[in-house]
């Protein structure tokens, strides 16, 4: 079952880490990577793996491309996007174009090929929470996103649901909460912070830093997606969380305190226009249904790791950080 694999936006984050995942655990995988290599796409995460995967440079929207493709799998799991809301606020034109255009590209070649469809999505979509109300976000919170990125991304949710309805398109959602672990961007929140410590620049907080985000492992998350590609029920929508709500003041005094330097040498600098308050996530479907549990409870020994990677990763990271600093420097964050 599913042994022919098509794993879009795979040379990116999570995406890369699905895949080092997938070969590990499934032997008989035949993996295909199709991503765009931008900015945030980096060939040399697959390394590990370059020998087990086929790697085809392309765009999601290109329709010829991912006809083909689709046609030869027997699974797509599609994680390819424009992901980061900084972004999307100065320039939301390639969010429009591969998370909305790129979905319906997807959607019409596995409606055409009959082929198993799995939608990576986010908790933004549902907007954001009070810092003190006790809500989390579940199955049926209505859709309330805030930015383009989130927007684009609510767009291309809707799409799959309704290719389920109207043309019986075999699909799956998740809507997981914010990931963390190797191979992550340094213009994400985490590994800048990390990285700009390493560089000996303090970690900058946007507003207050009094926002929450329910932090995941990677490999959590990607775990639960293939809990629910192998045993969820077609048309359903998964939500992935780990219960690891913390403020992002919080985040970076952990941080600092790894790497052996002050807690409260960080800077508070210019907020996110439209900046979400509070993402939080009942995964209790996931749970109950599926049997899923995270095996990275600990955020802190998690942190740890990571910062562990990335000391040990510069290689990797470095020839982001400079552009990545570049373009925060012009936001005046
Ligand atoms: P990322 O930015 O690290 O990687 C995105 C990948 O998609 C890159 O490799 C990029 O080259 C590729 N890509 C972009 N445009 C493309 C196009 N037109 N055609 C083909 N490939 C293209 O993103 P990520 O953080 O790994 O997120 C992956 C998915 O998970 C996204 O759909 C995102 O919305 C979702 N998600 C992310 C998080 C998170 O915390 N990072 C949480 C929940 C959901
Ligand atoms: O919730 C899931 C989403 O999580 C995913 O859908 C997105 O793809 C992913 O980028 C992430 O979105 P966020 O906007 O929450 O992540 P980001 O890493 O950009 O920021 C996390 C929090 O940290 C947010 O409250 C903004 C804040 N922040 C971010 C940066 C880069 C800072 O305070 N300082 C910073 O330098």
């Amino acid at each position: 079952m599913s042994s022919r694999i098509l794993v879009t936006g795979g040379a990116g984050f999570i995406g890369a880490n699905f895949v080092h995942q997938t070969v590990r655990e499934r032997p008989d995988a035949a993996v295909t990577v199709l991503d765009a290599l931008t900015y945030a796409g980096d060939e040399r995460s697959l390394a590990p793996v370059s020998g087990r995967v086929r790697l085809v440079q392309g765009d999601v929207a290109d329709a010829a491309l991912v006809d083909r493709l689709v046609a030869e799998s027997d699974l797509v799991v599609h994680f390819a996007a424009e992901s980061h809301n900084d972004n999307s606020l100065h320039d939301p034109t390639p969010f429009v174009h591969t998370n909305v255009i790129g979905t319906f590209t997807l959607l019409e070649a596995v409606r055409r090929h009959d082929v198993r469809y799995h939608h990576i999505s986010t908790d933004e979509v549902y907007g954001d929470l009070e810092l003190d109300d006790p809500a989390k976000f579940t199955p049926t919170t209505p859709y309330n996103p805030s930015s383009p990125y989130s927007s684009t991304k609510a767009s291309s949710d809707l799409l799959v649901r309704a290719w389920v309805r109207s043309f019986g398109v075999r699909a799956t959602i998740s809507n997981c909460s914010n990931n963390y672990g190797p191979y992550q961007h340094v213009e994400k929140f985490i590994p800048r912070q990390i990285t700009n410590v390493v560089d000996g620049v303090r970690p900058k907080l946007y507003g207050t830093g009094a926002n929450v985000r329910d932090w995941i492992h990677v490999e959590d998350h990607n775990a639960a997606v293939w809990a629910i590609v192998d045993h969820g029920r077609i048309g359903e929508t998964y939500l992935i969380g780990a219960d690891g709500e913390c403020d992002n003041r919080t985040v970076v005094e952990t941080i600092l305190e790894l790497m052996g330097q002050s807690a409260d040498a960080y800077d508070l600098v210019n907020d996110r226009p439209g900046h979400d308050l509070r993402y939080a996530i009942d995964a209790s479907k996931l749970r109950d249904e599926l049997g899923w549990t995270p095996r990275y409870r600990d955020f802190r020994s998690g942190l740890e790791a990571t910062i562990g990677w990335y000391r040990d990763n510069e290689a990797w990271w470095r020839p982001q950080k400079d552009a990545t600093e570049q373009k925060y420097a012009q936001l005046g964050r």
